[in-house]
């Protein structure tokens, strides 16, 4: 069976890659074997003739092993916009994804699948959503909260639809994507109330990204 977490956020640019790097860093640091997994990406580079994404080559760069960029990223396309609307030739099948999930899960002891956008983002037109994706890869989800002017409602919402879904929450995680932003920890006590599943940590503003510290601050039971 499958061990991991699939990560999803409030909205795009929350932090959910920086976050899944910093829990790759933090399961490394218990002596576990990891893999990151960005399935979809929209929003690429042509490299060598392959379209590749940041988030994923980020997540294929904090891996344990080295590990073919296909597998980590199964669909890939060149412009940032929702999957289903960049979706002109190749339309986006889960169960290729549940396959690349299943070898990934081979590699290593924890494998963590990074969504695309937030909970209810559509990937194709057959009606499936990130919800989907995640109900079906049947891994316990984190929830990323962009800490910023909004983030109660949106973080609020998020854990509805979740819990809505039926998949079992495995916890949030705060993510400070503001220094300047007022009153961060009332904020966050707030979200606290409405989200009965554990904080598993607040997470520092990092001006130039610092995994190593990130991950000092998450904690499982
Ligand atoms: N703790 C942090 N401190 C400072 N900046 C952060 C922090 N976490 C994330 N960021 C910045 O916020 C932006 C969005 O982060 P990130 O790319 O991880 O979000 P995402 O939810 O994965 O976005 P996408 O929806 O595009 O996948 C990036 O520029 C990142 O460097
Ligand atoms: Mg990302």
């Amino acid at each position: 069976m499958k061990q991991g977490f699939f990560i999803t956020g409030t909205d795009t640019g929350v932090g959910k890659t920086a976050a899944t790097v910093a829990l790759m860093t933090y399961f490394k640091r218990q002596e576990q074997t990891v893999v990151g997994m960005k399935p979809i990406a929209s929003g690429c580079e042509n490299i060598d003739g392959v379209l590749k994404n940041e988030d994923a080559l980020l997540l294929q760069q904090h891996a344990s092993m080295p590990l073919s960029y296909q597998k980590i990223n199964s669909y890939s396309f060149l412009e940032p916009v929702s999957p289903h609307l960049a979706v002109d030739k190749e339309v986006i099948r889960l169960d290729k994804i549940i396959q690349d999930a299943d070898f990934l899960s081979t590699q290593a002891d924890i494998l963590l699948v990074e969504g695309v956008g937030g909970w209810l983002v559509p990937l194709n037109n057959q009606g499936d959503t990130v919800e989907t994706l995640a109900t079906v890869l049947d891994l316990p989800v984190i929830l990323v909260v962009g800490i910023r002017l909004g983030c109660i409602n949106h973080a609020h919402l998020s854990y509805r639809a979740i819990q809505a879904s039926g998949v079992n929450c495995a916890g949030w995680l705060a993510m400070c994507l503001e220094p300047e932003m007022l009153k961060i920890r009332e904020n966050i006590a707030t979200i606290k109330k409405t989200i009965d599943s554990p904080l598993l940590g607040v997470l520092p503003y990092s001006k130039v990204l610092d995994f190593e510290l990130l991950a000092n601050n998450i904690f499982f039971d």
